[in-house]
């Protein structure tokens, strides 16, 4: 069946004017080198210390924190398939990024793309929900308070980096973001579903909590480009404010393509 995925607009509120970037490192960054035979474990290292600071945010370059996440609205338009489904969630309150363990930190010698995968142990989605169409053929319909619990979940995260300058020091353009995920597990409720019917809101929540799997399944592409979308918010936000020599101390800038204009 040809599942095809529309649109899934999110709004994060990342200041559009850019900060001003850090000019000496600041005390959670962990210098690698990738000369080094350890690098791999230096800079899991460094990415973990990474993501403990991103936890309560970093205000200084206005990076909001990542646990909670607050994301205003998420629009999910997707059809032909066993998803079929035009939904929005507001005001959504996710919770665990602050647990999240780095599991292998890689880097390109060449391309400087950064290869990464963590496991988030417990994850908690909450918002309102406003819900048309069909989730493993079942049509549904409604808007309430709802919640997923996604347990366990390893994310490989691929970056695609291009290098730049900007007062003579290095800094990483993260361009694109690649997720592929696996999950041990879903809880989730939709209350309010079917306008309140009771017997069919519970019976629908209990079937759909029994299939778990299938549910994660057909979710996994609106759940991917979500996750994709926040990296790379993230990411950019990060990477235009911290110069990549405070990450990688012998990152080779001659393969910075200065374009002369
Ligand atoms: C989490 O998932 C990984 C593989 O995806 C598995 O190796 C590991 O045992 C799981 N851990 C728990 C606590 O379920
Ligand atoms: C980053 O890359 C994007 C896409 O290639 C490009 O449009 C943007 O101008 C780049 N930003 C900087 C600061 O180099």
């Amino acid at each position: 069946m040809q599942l095809i995925f529309y649109l899934v607009i999110i709004v994060l509120q990342f200041s559009a004017i850019a900060a001003d970037y850090y000019k000496t490192k600041p005390n959670f960054v962990q210098t690698c080198l990738k000369s080094d035979p350890d690098f791999e474990d230096c800079s899991k290292e460094a990415v973990q210390q990474l993501f403990n600071a991103l936890g309560p945010g970093l205000p200084e370059i206005d990076l909001p924190p990542i646990d909670p996440l607050n994301i205003p609205k998420i629009r999910i338009l997707q059809g032909d398939g066993p998803v079929n489904v035009n939904a929005a969630l507001d005001n959504v309150v996710v919770t665990g990024f602050g647990r999240t363990e780095v599991l292998l930190s890689q880097v390109d010698g060449e391309t400087y793309n950064f290869y990464t995968r963590v496991r988030v142990p417990k994850i908690r989605i909450e918002g309102t929900y406003d819900l048309k169409g069909k989730i493993l053929l079942i049509p549904l319909v409604g808007s309430g308070l709802c919640w997923f619990e996604p347990s366990n979940m390893t994310i490989d995260i691929v970056s695609d980096v291009k290098l730049y300058e900007k007062d003579d020091l290095p800094f990483f353009n993260v361009t694109k973001v690649h997720v592929k995920y696996n999950i041990g597990g879903l809880k989730l409720h939709m209350s309010n579903l079917f306008d309140g019917i009771s017997s069919l809101e519970d019976s629908t929540n209990a079937y759909l909590n029994a299939n778990w799997r299938p549910v994660s399944e057909s979710l996994r592409p609106i759940l991917s480009k979500t996750i994709e979308d926040i990296l790379l918010g993230f990411m950019q936000q990060i990477f235009h404010n911290l110069p990549g020599n405070f990450m990688i101390g012998d990152i080779k800038t001659n393969l910075i393509n200065k374009k002369r204009n």
